[in-house]
């Protein structure tokens, strides 16, 4: 696999987010894989506790819960398989780092409030969570692809790029779904006044984190 068969012009196609991600990033995040790959397994398994937290909250839902059901699954899948990437390099999980990316986009949406309604905006924060997670795989799958995180040997950069490269696709379909199941929630035209709106604030968070070995 090499660096041609990326499907994608721009890591931003396709994604709600207005910003991209500054190009310091894939440095700083390949300069401790074992790092970033402990934070991206707590995303992984965070993401499938936010799926089954908002079948809690939204039981009537039908269509709401038959989708985080089946994500729940996806995302526990996702975490088993980069704890194996984890243990095959000889690490092992240690505590999750505090997610301050999606804490400051849930503050926001408290603050802030937009008439769409708290379920909207549960499903629009997760919406974002998983569009910036696409845009960050893209990167990851692109570098690794290309050889430049130049600590790893070029089969493990190869095997890790294939990985990033289905992940990304997968949080494609997953900002999607979620975007979805607020549109449903109410009129189409509040609902994406608020996903702009969303975009913006999500912008000025991501420009005030700190780079480091993690995925947000
Ligand atoms: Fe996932
Ligand atoms: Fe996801």
């Amino acid at each position: 696999m090499n660096a041609l068969e990326i499907p994608w012009a721009n890591a931003l196609d396709d994604l709600p987010l207005i910003t991209p991600t500054r190009p310091e990033w894939f440095p700083a995040a390949v300069s401790d894989v074992d790092a970033l790959l402990v934070d991206h397994a707590h995303c992984e398994q965070k993401a499938a506790s936010m799926a089954l937290s908002l079948i809690g909250r939204y039981p009537d839902d039908a269509e709401g819960v038959r989708a985080m059901l089946a994500l729940v699954y996806e995302e526990l899948r996702h975490f088993r398989e980069v704890l194996t990437f984890i243990e095959r390099r000889g690490g092992r999980l240690t505590p999750p780092n505090p997610d301050r990316y999606v804490r400051l986009l849930r503050d926001w949406s408290f603050r802030h409030k937009g008439g769409v309604g708290t379920r909207a905006d549960a499903y629009l924060a997760c919406a974002f969570v998983e569009a910036r997670s696409c845009e960050r795989f893209r990167i990851l799958a692109a570098g690794f692809l290309a050889g430049e995180a130049g600590s790893l040997a070029s089969d493990e950069a190869g095997e890790l790029g294939g990985f990033y490269l289905q992940l990304a696709d997968a949080e494609r379909r997953h900002w999607t779904l979620f975007r979805d199941l607020a549109l449903a929630t109410g009129e189409t035209a509040v609902v994406e006044r608020r996903l702009q709106e969303m975009a913006e604030a999500e912008s000025a968070i991501v420009a005030e984190l700190p780079l480091a070995p993690r995925m947000h």
